[in-house]
């Protein structure tokens, strides 16, 4: 909180009433009051610790706004700035690209194979204080391991879904997201309704199958199956993980390098 405080004031030197007003549209209120579905923003109102900044934001991305940023796929360069991990919300490669510096590192969550993100983002395990930088929102995830033993089985290994999963949607059931042209994707490894006809349509629908472990990760198996000669793949993490972002020619189309660089520096990713 101290580091965002800090860059904003710093900017315009406002008074904090505007400061909630002008970069996330809000209103100071005491939270003992209900937030009339918004909700709560530390670090941008005067007073007590619970005088906070009420904010209705649809799309959820104030705290990326809160640093003068743009949330975007991790795969659009970043012009004049760098990208910012737990501000935005979606998959893990949707981040913050601001030219504002937050500084510090988030080491001592990727110490406990976390990964640093707003608390309100659902997060399979639980949420960890005092290991991530920025504002106090943002907070270390450190996902439940349990959910990755009930990966269905088959030709992608358990890690490498593990490791998919856990940066689509930080391996999280509840997360959706709706891309340029406007198709949803949901769930532990961000199904869309398209991807989920052609991997054969498990379970009773693809948003419920979306959500479930099983099924969605049954529905990426059988997806590595179909195609699997024509396009030759390889039968490696690698090879998956990029059919996976790109479509069956996915694994040789240079547009996903990103991808799969971003899925390595995930904690105890990095040699799968
Ligand atoms: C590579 O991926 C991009 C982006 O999805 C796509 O526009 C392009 O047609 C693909 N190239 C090939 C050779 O498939």
């Amino acid at each position: 909180m101290l580091v965002m405080v800090t860059v904003v004031v710093f900017i315009l030197n406002e008074t904090s009433a505007d400061r909630c007003k002008d970069f996330l549209g809000g209103v100071c209120r005491d939270t003992s009051t209900p937030c009339d579905g918004g909700r709560y923003h530390a670090g941008f109102c005067d007073g007590q610790a619970n005088r906070q900044c009420c904010v209705h934001d649809t799309t959820g991305d104030s705290e990326c706004k809160a640093i003068l940023g743009v949330c975007q796929d991790i795969s659009s360069p970043c012009t004049g700035g760098i990208y910012h991990e737990g501000l935005c919300t979606g998959p893990v490669h949707r981040q913050c690209c601001s030219r504002v510096k937050v500084t510090g590192t988030d080491h001592r969550c990727k110490e406990v194979s976390g990964v640093c993100q707003s608390k309100f983002n659902p997060c399979s395990g639980g949420y960890i204080t005092g290991l991530c930088t920025g504002p106090s929102d943002r907070q270390c995830c450190v996902p439940d391991t349990e959910s990755e033993l009930h990966f269905f089985p088959g030709r992608v290994s358990r890690d490498c879904l593990g490791c998919i999963c856990k940066l689509e949607s930080g391996c999280s059931p509840t997360v959706c997201n709706t891309n340029d042209m406007g198709l949803e994707s949901c769930g532990y490894f961000q199904i869309n309704p398209i991807y989920w006809i052609d991997c054969g349509k498990p379970g009773k629908d693809w948003k419920s199958c979306a959500r479930d472990i099983q099924c969605s990760s049954q529905c990426v198996q059988n997806y590595m199956t179909r195609n699997a000669r024509e396009q030759r793949c390889s039968g490696t993490c690698e090879g998956y993980a990029r059919k996976h972002n790109g479509g069956p020619g996915g694994c040789k189309n240079d547009s996903t390098f990103p991808y799969w660089n971003k899925l390595k520096s995930i904690p105890g990713c990095e040699n799968i």
